[in-house]
This record gives C-alpha cells, sequence and structure tokens, in this order.
C-alpha cells in the first residue's frame, strides 16, 4: 500500500502568537475551514491508501480530534523531523509490511492534482528505491525552503510520461539571500518538504548519517525510547537529504504554500480592496491603512495609515512586526520560551 505520513510535531514558532508551545500552527484554522492539520490529513486520504500522524508526546491527545480514524505514531521525544521520520517509517513498516511511505507536512496549501502526483511519485519510489523529493518551480529567491538542482530527466521508466523524474544532482537546505537567488537563476527547484520512500530506502539512507545510531538501535528491536536519549535534533533535510546519493525529484505541479510565517498568509488568502489579508476570526477596520497581513482569534483590529506589516493579536498577545522582517519571528519567540 501507499501509507501517507502526515508530520505533526513541529512547534510553527514563526507564527507566534497565534502558535504556541501547547497550541501550534497545524491545530489551527488559519485558511479558514478546518485546522491545516485536519486539511492535510482530508488531502492525504486521497493520495494513499493508509493515512499515519507522526507527532511528539505533548501533542499525542490532541491529534485525534483533528484526524479522526487515523494511526498515531507518537516518537519517544521532540527531535525535530530526522529522528522522528526515521521512527515513523520504520513503525510504518512494522504495521503495514511492504509498502511506499508518503510524508506530508502538516503546514501547506495544496491546489490542484496533488493526489495524482503523489501517486507517481510514490510508483517512481517503488520502482527505483531512491528517496523521491518533489520540485516546485521557485517564484522568487525564498531563503526559508530547500533546494534541488536537477540532473537529467529521464522519460517515464514503467508507464511512459507517468513517472517523469530526474536525479538530483545537490540538494541544500536554506541557503542565504544571495544563494537563493543563484540557485532560483540557475533553475533549481524548491523542496516541498514532502518525500515518498520504501521504508528501505529511507533506512539505508539514514545509516550513514548521524542518525545511524538511531537505525542500528530499531535494526536490532532495541528500546527506542533509549535510543532517543542520545539521537541528534536534525531536521531530515541537513540530517538526510543533504547527503543521500540516491534521490531523485518528480516536479510538483499543484500550487503550493508553505504556510511558516506570517507574510505567507498574504499569497494565499483574498485581499481586500486596501490589498490586506485577514485570517482567523478576526475582523478588519482601516483608514489610509494597506497591504498589511492582520490575524486574530476573534479579534476587532483597527489600522490607521500604516501599511506592509503583520498585525497578530491572538489571547493576551500582540505582535506587530513589518512583513518583510516575519521570518525573524522565530527568534523572537525562541527567546520568549527561553525566558519562560
Ligand atoms: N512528527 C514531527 N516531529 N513533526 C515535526 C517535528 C517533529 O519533531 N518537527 C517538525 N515537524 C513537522 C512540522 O509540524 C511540519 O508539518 C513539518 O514537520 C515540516 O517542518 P517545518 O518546520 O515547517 O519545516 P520547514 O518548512 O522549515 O522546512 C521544510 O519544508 C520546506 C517546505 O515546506 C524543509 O523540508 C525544506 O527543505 C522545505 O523547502
Ligand atoms: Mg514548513
Amino acid at each position: 500500500p501507499v501509507v501517507a505520513l502526515v508530520l505533526a510535531g513541529g512547534t510553527g514558532s514563526r507564527l507566534y502568537p497565534a502558535s504556541r508551545a501547547d497550541r501550534p500552527k497545524q491545530f489551527l484554522p488559519l485558511l479558514g475551514e478546518g485546522s491545516l492539520l485536519s486539511r492535510t490529513v482530508e488531502r492525504a486520504r486521497e493520495a494513499a491508501d493508509e493515512v499515519v500522524v507522526s507527532t511528539r508526546p505533548a501533542f499525542a491527545d490532541e491529534i485525534p480530534a483533528h484526524a479522526p480514524d487515523a494511526e498515531v505514531v507518537v516518537e519517544p521525544a521532540a527531535r525535530d523531523t530526522g529522528p522522528a521520520l526515521v521512527y515513523a517509517t520504520h513503525r510504518v513498516q512494522e504495521l503495514y509490511g511492504d509498502c511506499v511511505v508518503v510524508a506530508l507536512p502538516s503546514d501547506h496549501r495544496v491546489e490542484g492534482d496533488f493526489a495524482d502526483v503523489m501517486r507517481r511519485g510514490a510508483r517512481v519510489a517503488a520502482d527505483t528505491g531512491s528517496l523521491v523529493t518533489f520540485g516546485v518551480e521557485p517564484t522568487r529567491p525564498d531563503t526559508g525552503y530547500g533546494y534541488i538542482e536537477p540532473g537529467e530527466f529521464e522519460g517515464g521508466s514503467e508507464r511512459e510520461g507517468e513517472t517523469d523524474y530526474a536525479p538530483v544532482a545537490a540538494f541544500h537546505e536554506k541557503p542565504d539571500a544571495e544563494t537563493a537567488e543563484a540557485y532560483v537563476d540557475a533553475g533549481h527547484y524548491w523542496n516541498a518538504g514532502i518525500f515518498a520512500w520504501t521504508p528501505a530506502a529511507l533506512l539505508d539512507a539514514a545509516r550513514d548519517t548521524p542518525l545511524s545510531g538511531l537505525v542500528a538501535a530499531l535494526d536490532a528491536g532495541d528500546d527506542a525510547e533509549a535510543a532517543f536519549e542520545d539521537v541528534p535534533e536534525v531536521s531530515i533535510d541537513y540530517g538526510v537529504m543533504e547527503r543521500a546519493d540516491d534521490a531523485v525529484v518528480v516536479p510538483a505541479t499543484f500550487e503550493w504554500d508553505d504556510l511558516g510565517s506570517w507574510d505567507a498568509l498574504e499569497r494565499v488568502l483574498d485581499p481586500d480592496e486596501d490589498g490586506s489579508v485577514v485570517a482567523g476570526d478576526a475582523t478588519l477596520r482601516s483608514v489610509d491603512a494597506a497591504d498589511n497581513v492582520v490575524a486574530g482569534d476573534d479579534k476587532h483590529v483597527s489600522l490607521v495609515g500604516v501599511s506592509d506589516l503583520a498585525v497578530v493579536a491572538w489571547d493576551d498577545r500582540v505582535l506587530v512586526v513589518p512583513k518583510s522582517r516575519a521570518q525573524d519571528v522565530r527568534a523572537l519567540a525562541n527567546e520568549l520560551k527561553s525566558r519562560g
């Protein structure tokens, strides 16, 4: 079977103060109908035969409300997506045997032929035994994404035209602005953050990385909790994909966006006549204000004479930041967290 493995263990720190330690972005209804996680699970059901949600211990109790009927895998500890995907992929193999895993983040907005592309990617993963990435055509030199340099495209392997993919010549996670610009000019893809692999392909690729100890423990049937104590906190991108020598890229032909920071909302929500967007349950009254991103939980927000800001009011907290510095909210949220 094709098993969708939905990742729902991140904290979404750049979406503070809507996203908080006990209420991360995947549980928020940022696009209207349903939380980001429940929307992802619905999408996953169309693209796969089984749906599994993987999360950290602190969020485990919340998952069923967003993903009824999905199998839930709880990682022994929060160690980012590298250990999470190795652990959960191993668990999926125990549950379903021979299968292809399609790993889906829960912070994306997707429109279009998503299920078709996932099925195609799963077929490439089964046919080639490679780690399959999905490449999005970049529209700007975004520093919040990974970049994929494709090699030569091959026409379909088994079914002409349906399995178009290229080897990954190089994978670069989150470059600086100058490098990102060069990658866009060179025709590299954005990494959609979605992957397809057989369990054997991922576990083999992870054997030669900082995750080798975890793979060895899982192979040996040792206690995973103990193995997680020593495993480094590392994303799948830095931990495995940048080092992988057998990866391929399938073009992602659907509309795609990562809702990682407040500025992303203006790309996916309909603007009002002043060019501003409003998310959550907030309402906006503005005079002489334009191109702002406003979000809130049932808040009435008023703006006068300001533009290009993100203004967010959630619980008893307010955040104001220029849209252009929305990535820097991560540092703020981390500082607030460390102060308790
Ligand atoms: N289960 C689990 N456990 N999930 C986690 C954990 C964890 O410890 N940490 C993060 N996640 C989940 C998040 O909830 C999110 O759904 C997904 O993993 C991806 O994490 P992000 O933190 O949103 O990653 P990113 O957006 O910075 O970067 C990744 O995605 C980009 C595209 O969206 C990378 O793969 C980039 O290369 C890629 O371009
Ligand atoms: Mg993301």
